[in-house]
């Protein structure tokens, strides 16, 4: 445990490889990603383990994604040299350590998660989702426990998965670690616990709503600006946002999904309050306030589309599976060395592990 004091501390979070990253993922999760690389030890995770519990007959289309998620990465910025990307499935403790916690998770209690409950709706799973597909939210546990992380950055829609995680944290260090039920969250690892109790850090927008104006942005719904759209596009999906108006002389409603673009994305607050007033008072149409939102969301991703174009190709691709390969040994090292102290509290230590066998 003492060996942790004056290390920075640390984050894990990370993504399904389900498809490209859009502006939602962006504001909710992203951006504080981007920002937290110094002050924080930062872990991020590409959970292509759980993109099998709904697409197991998938696999290439996985692969491919798993690449595509880790290009949308390096273009936002997510820097290899200061951070370490985990991909899933090269890292076995996770796997282990699901297990583990699985035993101390009450089947009830993992098929009430909101989380759960909504995916399966929203994909129309009904009765029919595998096995692996509830075991993910343990797993998703098991993630960010192996690597003891302090702080979750995270959409909203992940709070209900953070919350089984911090309980199960508990749990352990309660039972294995004789940690008092009494400590409080933040002090689970100074008073003997394997598991800091993790925090959940939503983004500045926790939810940003699609170019429909009423939905979520979300790429199964078609409403969505995608980090990595050429401008025409994004000027063309700006000028389709919903907003209910019905001429440029009406006075405008500032409630509406135009305006929350405006409050996302245009980053002078001066520019924000004179175009709420305009808009309101009746006197900038639709058209004007969109272009300007285009014009500033273009500003913000042509970066992002530049330092991509690095990673083009079968090389770029290349690139990728190699920096994948040198980061899985960074981030077995950290989640071994927990697997090791977990499995030393429940009194499973039989010595160092015996897997030198590389094929
Ligand atoms: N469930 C998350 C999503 O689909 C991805 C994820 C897997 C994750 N493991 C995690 C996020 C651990 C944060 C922490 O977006």
């Amino acid at each position: 445990m003492c060996e942790d004091i004056g290390m920075r501390p640390r984050i894990l979070t990370g993504d399904t490889p389900t498809g490209r990253l859009h502006l939602g993922h962006w504001v909710g999760s992203l951006e504080n990603r981007v920002r937290l690389q110094d002050e924080y030890e930062c872990f991020f995770l590409i959970a292509n383990m759980h993109a099998f519990t709904t697409r197991a007959e998938k696999p290439e289309e996985i692969r491919r994604d798993t690449i595509e998620i880790v290009k949308d990465w390096l273009a936002v910025g997510m820097d290899p040299e200061r951070s370490t990307f985990v991909l899933q499935t090269e890292v076995p403790a996770i796997a282990e350590l699901t297990w583990l916690l699985a035993m101390l998770l009450p089947f009830n209690r993992v098929m009430r998660n909101p989380t759960l409950k909504e995916e399966i709706e929203a994909k129309q799973l009904g009765d029919h989702y595998s096995f692996g597909f509830p075991l993910y939210a343990v797993g998703q546990c098991a993630d960010i426990l192996a690597f003891r992380a302090d702080l979750v950055p995270v959409g909203e829609d992940q709070l209900a998965h953070l919350e089984m995680c911090r309980e199960v944290a508990r749990r352990f260090d309660h039972l294995y670690c004789g940690v008092p039920t009494t400590t409080e969250d933040a002090d689970y690892a100074r008073a003997g616990g394997v598991f800091p109790v993790p925090q959940p850090k939503v983004g500045r927008i926790a939810r940003l709503v699609g170019i429909d104006g009423v939905q979520k942005m979300s790429k199964s719904l078609g409403n969505a600006i995608f980090l990595s759209d050429e401008a025409g596009e994004i000027k063309k999906k700006t000028g389709k946002i919903f907003t209910g108006r019905q001429s440029a002389t009406d006075p405008g409603d500032i409630k509406n999904a135009l305006f929350q673009f405006v409050n996302a994305f245009i980053a002078d607050p001066e520019r924000r309050r004179e175009l709420a007033e305009l808009y309101t008072r009746g006197e900038v149409g639709d058209g004007t306030v969109k272009q300007e939102v285009s014009q500033a969301i273009d500003a913000l991703v042509a970066p992002m589309r530049e330092r991509r174009r690095a990673y083009d190709g079968p090389a770029g691709e290349a690139r990728i599976v190699e920096l994948l390969h040198a980061h899985a040994a960074k981030a077995n090292a950290v989640a071994e060395d927990t697997l090791a102290r977990a499995k030393a509290a429940m009194k499973l230590d039989f010595g160092a592990r015996t897997l030198m066998f590389v094929p």
